[in-house]
């Protein structure tokens, strides 16, 4: 672990527990007031630990004087009025004062409310200036300038896919690093709702290595996927304060879905894998919840985080501390 005596210092304070058992519980940082949750993994290989933490759907929305300039945006400026005028920096800047101390960080979707320059400088300025390392999945959000204004978007996906490569400091369709000798972190693109071919043979020529290796595999995506459990159709959140329920049987594999070829590949890949791969984390429902997929013998956790700007921006991370 990183800074330690910074590390000290950031939670002299204390924490408090603020609700939930076990891995369902919900903690909060006394003075910054940032929300955390913690999942273990065990790789039984002894040795320092090794800390990955998650931030989700962080949703900069803001335009520039260019951006302005764009009719397409220009409309969503008049539209979209959720966290307009970049009200996620303070979130951000919260969850990375927590997370910076992690040995990786990883955000996994909608970090841009919709496609503008603006966004993509403040992604630049609170995360990928200070922190480089950060990896960063797509969401849905990156890929559209048109956002609540009932209008679809004007250009063609691959040109707006172009703006995004050019800005992304990865890959973000597959990025895989091994962390302090014991995790290997992917980030997956699932933005789309699908896997493809390509990331298909990425991942599996990872987890031939991971299981070599003895790595513990996790999985970074937008969306969660089918637990395959029965019983996760009626899911309830694990956030006290609103009160949701999701549907696990729906998300990506589900049977009720017509997904594609490449698409059942990955998750296939995915649940016949529950040795290597040691747990899936998500955003894009904006409220928690924690799921366990069915992988024969093994049971995957598969955590789905808060959204970052809930609690009027306090942050809210997602540790994962690999033994
Ligand atoms: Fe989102």
């Amino acid at each position: 672990m990183k800074n330690t005596e910074e590390r000290a210092a950031y939670f002299a304070g204390g924490t408090e527990h603020i609700c939930g058992e076990g891995v369902r519980s919900l903690y909060r940082v006394k003075e910054s007031g940032v929300y955390f949750r913690e999942i273990v993994i065990d790789t039984g290989l002894g040795g320092e630990t090794v800390e990955i933490d998650q931030i989700t759907d962080v949703h900069f929305n803001y335009c520039n004087e260019h951006d302005r300039e764009n009719e397409e945006l220009a409309l969503t400026l008049q539209h979209r009025k959720w966290l307009a005028n970049a009200a996620s920096v303070k979130g951000i800047q919260a969850a990375m004062a927590f997370a910076k101390f992690a040995d990786q960080v990883v955000i996994t979707g909608d970090t841009l409310d919709y496609l503008s320059e603006g966004a993509m400088e403040l992604t630049e300025q609170y995360i990928w200036e200070p922190y480089p390392d950060t990896m960063i999945c797509l969401g849905g959000h990156e890929l559209v300038r048109q956002m609540q204004t009932g209008v679809s978007d004007q250009t063609s996906l691959e040109s707006r896919l172009a703006v995004l490569e050019k800005f992304w400091r990865h890959d973000m369709f597959y990025e895989s690093r091994i962390i302090g000798g014991k995790a290997m972190c992917i980030a997956l693109d699932n933005s789309r709702g699908c896997y493809t071919d390509s990331q298909y043979n990425r991942l599996s020529a990872d987890i031939e290595k991971a299981r070599r290796e003895h790595l513990a595999v996790l999985l970074f995506q937008h969306e969660p996927v089918d637990t395959g459990v029965p019983e996760d159709e009626a899911y309830p959140t694990l956030w006290a304060c609103d009160g949701k329920m999701q549907n696990f049987r729906r998300a990506i594999g589900s049977p009720t879905r017509n997904d594609d070829e490449a698409t059942r590949r990955v998750y296939r890949l995915i649940r016949e894998n529950g040795d290597v791969i040691r747990g899936v984390f998500c955003g894009h429902w904006h409220s928690a919840y924690y799921a366990e997929i069915d992988a024969g013998e093994y049971r995957i956790p598969q955590y789905v985080l808060e959204g970052n700007p809930y609690n009027s921006q306090a942050g809210h991370v997602l540790r994962i501390l690999v033994r």
